[in-house]
């Protein structure tokens, strides 16, 4: 089933509950975008944030950690109540030893790469994973353009799940828009994080509604 992950990230951070109050009738999660301003060159929210947003928000958080040693500090985020927490494979030390501590704090465990990070060398861990996010983006901003170089990349992700058992949700996020989906989901992306495409609109619910119908009309039946 696709799934629609609105990102935070393009939202007023002086209205967080609003936000997501405006998105929980009709999406999925609520996509929280934490950068540590080392991993990437941009600062956002850390845990105590994630903590009020746990209590204020309708939807589960899907938290995407653009930080540096995650394998300390992203089972915080798990114990926090986070439904998936994602680390970056490029910064973590011990991938599957941190895959399966989140998973056994009672998050789904997901794993990120970078536009320039091939997702070959990692065919052995998906089973350690219940989502890959392809980043269609350099990660750190919103805004920013969507990379086309990246949907080969989301092919051979959803074959190489497809070998593996199809457990795995695929996720991509950065430049996700009503222009972009449809190549997403054709593709074969299953989760769809959208930042500036939901909440740089004046109804974010409508637009949620909309880019779900478009990945749907895109996406292969099983995948729809
Ligand atoms: C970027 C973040 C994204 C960002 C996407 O590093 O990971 O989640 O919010 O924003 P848009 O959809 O505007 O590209
Ligand atoms: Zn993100």
């Amino acid at each position: 089933m696709l799934q629609i992950s609105p990102s935070l990230l393009s939202a007023d951070f002086a209205n967080l509950a609003a936000a997501c109050a405006a998105v929980a009738p009709v999406a999925d999660w609520l996509h929280v975008d934490v950068m540590d301003n080392h991993f990437v060159p941009n600062i956002t929210i850390g845990l105590p944030v994630v903590e009020a947003l746990k209590a204020a928000a309708a939807l589960p958080l899907d938290c995407h950690l653009m930080i540096e040693n995650p394998d300390r500090w992203a089972p915080a985020y798990a114990e926090a109540g986070a439904g998936s927490v994602t680390f970056h494979v490029e910064a973590a030390a011990a991938p599957v030893r941190l895959a399966r501590n989140l998973r056994a704090l009672g998050a789904r465990a997901g794993m990120a790469l970078r536009p320039a990070t091939p997702v070959e060398p990692y065919e052995e861990l998906l089973p350690e994973l219940d989502m890959l996010l392809i980043m269609t983006v350099e990660p750190g901003f919103g805004g920013q353009a969507f990379l086309d170089i990246m949907l080969p990349k989301i092919r051979r992700a959803r074959a190489l799940i497809a070998k593996s058992g199809g457990e795995v949700w695929l996720q991509v996020d950065g430049g996700v828009s009503a222009s972009t989906i449809e190549r997403c989901a054709e593709a074969g992306a299953d989760v769809f994080v959208a930042g500036n495409a939901v909440f740089a609109t004046a109804d974010p619910a409508a637009a949620v509604t909309a880019l779900r119908a478009m990945a749907q009309g895109a996406a292969a039946p099983t995948q729809a």
